[in-house]
């Protein structure tokens, strides 16, 4: 169950949009900031707080790349794989660092370190082939940049949930 503060801050962003299903996004986002990924209950309570239809926020959850239906390690590692990216070797450089964590796309670590998420255009064509590990653009990554890559993502504090900034003024 969500806290009373995301609930609230959920309906409070539902009224700055003239629809309140405009605000299923950023909702999500907090959401998912406070559970860590968006598990079915939680799709279901937010659905319900939208008065929608449970699998029309499983439909966005499953969409969108940077929401996680299901527990993700501390760090998560975007690999590009759209077109700009796939043409300069983003392939390579997916199927180099899977085998070297020994996961498949969308997998997870067993120690729990890292997600590796095969990603849409991440909108940094300009560093392809790229990787967004946890908040930081890396690019372009070639696979025997992978090691460096990996022991400096360790270093950092993991990813950051997106939490939109959420204002709530009182009477
Ligand atoms: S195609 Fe990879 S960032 Fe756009």
């Amino acid at each position: 169950m969500l806290s009373e503060k995301t609930r609230n801050a959920i309906i409070h962003l539902q009224k700055l949009y003239p629809e309140k299903r405009s605000a299923l996004i950023p909702a999500l986002h907090l959401a998912q900031a406070e559970v860590g990924y968006l598990p079915r209950e939680t799709q279901i309570e937010v659905a319900e707080l939208f008065g929608i239809d449970p699998n029309e926020v499983h439909s966005v959850v499953t969409f969108y790349d940077m929401f996680y239906d299901k527990p993700v390690g501390k760090h998560i590692l975007h690999v590009c794989k759209n077109v700009s990216c796939m043409l300069r070797g983003a392939d390579g450089v997916l199927s180099k660092l899977c085998q070297k964590l020994e996961i498949q796309p969308g997998g997870t670590t067993a120690d729990g370190q890292f997600t590796v998420v095969a990603s849409e255009c991440l909108a940094a064509c300009d560093r392809a082939p790229m990787m967004l590990i946890d908040d930081k653009v890396v690019g372009p990554v070639q696979e025997g940049d992978l090691d460096h890559i990996l022991a400096e993502a360790k270093k950092g504090p993991g990813h950051p949930a997106p939490v939109p900034k959420v204002e709530i003024e009182h009477a």
